[in-house]
């Protein structure tokens, strides 16, 4: 069904897939916390796109399954043997928790006898007239999976042989996560996908919502407001929709009133202040000099000698330091962002910071 509200990017997805069609990157990762419209975007813009350019397409989220390493591989199974009977592009889209596994005429050399191994899956699939195009949602939690490097290793050499046939497109909302599959130097994705910050939506977002509004109650709306509002959402498009969907139907709300609830709802699902008890005094320090200074240093000489006096001890160490920094990114408090400053994860719990640590 088509959906009113939705907000199309054909021009940020037909750039995706012209650089993966021409050979200019056979992968890109797509960087954005959760609720910013990755999967939309995957689901709504790159797939259809992707299969009017000749692409079979294949769609898997990480987060949605109970046992993403079994169930991806199944899926992968069947999307190989889709494309396999007929010469028309296909699309996959996996919701699976258990798929039935038919047979088909495929060595069987695996240790897991149902499925073939991931190379040969990878191969089959390359082996198509058209080339593939995977969607792969939420990979980091792929990574955080234990027993799954054998995996993950043997699906790296797999694109890595079939790149010209099978192109890639990651997501993920932990770049801590994504950190640990692409960028360190012994992650097993290294430097494999281009990496790219998902853009954040912007004034015209927010414009045809209230076009949108206008058209449905004959009601004008302020566009300015309606955009500064979404600046205070921090761009979430999940709830700017949702104010606008309030307002439709019940089209003698005002703005302000319809947005009270949703940031109400913003507010209440994180929880700052139980989330700063579980910080120590050092990293409480440090992540308060990334709140407000986003180029800060934190392992440098004067940083350390303040941290120090804002504890009262005589020295912090870098090691110390280092240590603070390593179990924030544990917790996934805070990041990297693509330039490789330090970031906070939660924009909630930055302005958190902001507006309640002196
Ligand atoms: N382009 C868009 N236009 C309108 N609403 C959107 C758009 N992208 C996302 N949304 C809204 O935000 C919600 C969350 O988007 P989703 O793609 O699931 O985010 P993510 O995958 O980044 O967590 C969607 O269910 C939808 O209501
Ligand atoms: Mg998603």
């Amino acid at each position: 069904m088509k959906d009113p509200l939705f907000f199309h990017r054909r021009e940020y997805a037909s750039k995706l897939i012209n650089s993966l069609k021409d050979g200019i990157t056979h992968a890109f990762t797509l960087f954005a916390p959760r609720r910013m419209g990755k999967t939309q975007f995957l689901l709504q813009d790159v797939l259809p796109l992707a299969e009017q350019n000749g692409f079979n397409v294949f769609y898997f989220s990480f987060m949605d399954s109970t046992n993403p390493a079994t169930d991806f591989q199944t899926a992968l199974y069947q999307f190989a043997q889709n494309i396999q009977t007929g010469n028309k592009t296909k699309t996959f889209l996996s919701s699976i928790s258990k798929i039935e596994i038919m047979s088909v005429g495929l060595e069987r050399e695996s240790d897991k006898p149902e499925i073939p191994r991931l190379s040969d899956l990878l191969n089959l699939i390359a082996a198509d007239n058209q080339p593939s195009l995977l969607l792969l949602d939420e990979i980091q939690e792929l990574a955080r999976l234990p027993d799954t490097d054998g995996l993950i290793r043997s699906f790296r050499t797999g694109l890595d042989v079939n790149q010209n046939k099978i192109k890639t497109i990651f997501t993920g909302s932990s770049t801590n996560g994504l950190r640990a599959m692409f960028n360190d130097n012994k992650a097993p994705f290294f430097h494999f996908a281009h990496a790219l910050d998902f853009p954040l939506l912007g004034k015209d977002f927010t414009d045809f919502l209230a076009d949108i509004y206008q058209n449905r109650t004959g009601n004008n709306i302020d566009k300015t407001a309606l955009y500064a509002l979404f600046e205070r959402l921090y761009h979430t498009p999940m709830y700017m929709r949702a104010i606008i969907q309030d307002m439709i139907l019940n089209p003698s709300a005002s703005l302000a009133a319809a947005a009270a609830g949703r940031i109400e709802e913003l507010r209440a699902s994180h929880n700052e202040m139980s989330l700063w008890q579980q910080m120590k005094p050092l990293e409480r320090a440090i992540i308060r000099d990334i709140a407000t200074n986003p180029y800060t240093s934190p392992y440098s000489s004067e940083n350390r000698r303040k941290y120090a006096a804002m504890l009262g001890v005589a020295t912090i160490s870098t090691s110390s330091t280092q240590g603070a920094i390593r179990r924030m990114e544990r917790h996934d408090w805070i990041s990297r962002d693509a330039g490789g400053r330090l970031i906070i994860n939660s924009p909630l719990f930055k302005t958190w910071i902001m507006e309640n640590i002196e």
